[in-house]
Parts: C-alpha cells; structure tokens; sequence
C-alpha cells in the first residue's frame, strides 16, 4: 500500500499482520495500533509532541536499573498497572480483593517465627498483627506462607536506603499454625510518595498529582490448593486514601488498626510508649 494518509496509516498497518502466526499477539498488536492511532489523530499529535513522548520513553528506560522499573511505576502511576489487576485478579465474593503489587517485594525477606519483631530496627511507632488466613467458608488454613513488607516511619523500604545494604528490614515471611494464625510484631505504616526524582515524577508534577501513596502493610499469601492473594492494608484515616497515586485502594482492604496507651501489649510485655494493634482477616479464593 502507497500513498499513506491520516485515515489510511490503521488499515495499512493491520494489512502488514495478515502473516502473523500467532493470534493472540495478533489481536493484541491490532488493537494497540488501532487505539495508538486513533489517540494521535484525536488529539492531533504535532511532531513536537511526537518528540516529547519519545523522549520521555527513552528516559524512563534510562532510569531502569536493577532495584528501579521506571516502566512499572509509569504503568502505576497511569492506572493501568491496576487495571490489570482488576481484569485477572476478580475474587469470588467472600474472598479478599487484591490490588498492586509495587516494586518492593523481594524474593530473599528473611523468614520470620510466630511473634517475630519483624521491623529489624526501622523507626515507627510499635504495631502488632495478628492475621488470619480463612478459605470461602471461614476454616483456618494451616502452613499458608504470609510474606509482609512494608515503609518505614520515613517512608522508605530498606531497599531505597543504600546504607542497610542487602540488610532486610520491615519485612518478613510467616507460616500460619493449625489455627490459620500468624502474629508478629512491626512499625505503623505511613503514607509515603513514589519515587518522584526520574520521568514519572516530572510526569506528575507536570498534570498537577501528587506522588503519595497512603499507609499500607503489603501482604502476599500463598497456600496449597487456593490462589496466590497480593494485596495490601489500609489505615483510616489516611489523607491519600481517595487519591492513591498508583489507584491501588478498596474500601474492603481498609484494616481495623487500634491505637493503645503505653501498658501491657498483646505478647503480654510491657510497653512504655503508646502501640497499635492490627487484627485482620484474609479469605483465599480456591485455586479455579
Ligand atoms: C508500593 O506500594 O510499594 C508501590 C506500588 C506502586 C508503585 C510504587 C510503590
Ligand atoms: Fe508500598
């Protein structure tokens, strides 16, 4: 096809897949095209912005590292990372929701015993959980694996903080006993910006959005038999709650957090400064 024009450029690019052997990427690369092309003809893209867009890219790749994924947090920051969440991640009602998973995670938390300080010194005010990990009609499932991680007081995971090294902090992997139980002690969450020093920071500064994402403990459980749940817990208040920068908020994964005058804590020690408790539930969905 020759002499391409503003209404021709879609059909000719779709005419170029007819010998693509694979439907699926078929389906996916027609469809991205077609919405690609139809967004530049609707905002009539100049050539400048052409430019801009183009280098934007390029730098958010440039920031990729092995601790840093530009691309995912641009794919949070856009709401498509939860999007997608929302397509795959449908629960059976009953069962607890899901939402992002974030770029903290990491595959080497240390393992962590029934009652574990798991904040390894990060700062914050003392949090203790215990957490219960139920199937659809509310029976303990025992040896689920429940791996947390959170911020810091600051704000800041250990791995944000060159000092800690490949030391691990404010996060840990539990099992549960014969009750679906596992209890450990840690820092109350506080609401924290995304990294805002590279393209998807000068993204939101330029359209006006905040960078803050509110408090929340992440958790992922995973058990024989039932789907893996990636998911996190809210505090409220919380003054992010309805502008999560990355859209990550269901009102269900709102925890019921609940502040303590210094005194006995729950592992029966004595607390000199005021703690919070955490008692919360998590419903696994059974493997389809
Ligand atoms: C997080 O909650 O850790 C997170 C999620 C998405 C982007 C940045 C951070
Ligand atoms: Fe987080």
């Amino acid at each position: 096809m020759r002499n391409i024009d503003a209404t021709t450029t879609t059909p000719a690019f779709l005419q170029r897949l007819d010998d693509c052997g694979n439907p699926r990427l078929k389906q996916v690369l027609s469809s991205l095209v077609t919405h690609l092309h139809d967004f530049a003809r609707e905002v009539k893209l100049t050539e400048a912005e052409w430019m801009q867009g183009i280098q934007f890219l390029t730098a958010t790749g440039q920031m990729c590292n092995d601790t840093r994924q530009e691309f995912i947090l641009l794919s949070d920051t856009l709401g498509l990372s939860m999007l997608v969440v929302a397509l795959n991640q449908a629960k059976p009602p009953g069962a607890t929701e899901a939402t992002v998973f974030g770029p903290f995670h990491v595959d080497d938390a240390p393992a962590a015993e029934q009652g574990a300080d798991i904040a390894g010194g990060a700062p914050g005010t003392s949090l203790f959980v215990t957490a219960r990990v139920l199937d659809l009609q509310g029976r303990p499932i025992a040896a689920a694996e429940v791996d947390v991680w959170q911020a810091d007081d600051e704000g800041l995971y250990d791995v944000q903080r060159p000092e800690l090294g490949r030391t691990r902090r404010a996060r840990g992997v539990l099992h549960t006993d014969t009750d679906g139980r596992v209890r450990f002690r840690s820092i109350m969450p506080t609401p924290y910006p995304v990294p805002t020093d590279g393209p998807v920071g000068q993204m939101l500064l330029a359209s006006g959005r905040h960078p803050w994402r509110p408090a929340h403990l992440h958790f992922m459980i995973r058990a024989e038999g039932f789907e893996t749940l990636i998911t996190h817990i809210f505090r409220d208040p919380d003054p992010y709650l309805d502008s999560d920068v990355v859209f990550g908020v269901r009102s269900s994964l709102i925890g019921n957090f609940v502040a303590h005058d210094a005194g006995t804590t729950p592992d029966g020690a004595k607390m000199a400064t005021p703690f919070y408790t955490l008692d919360q539930d998590f419903v696994l969905a059974p493997k389809a």
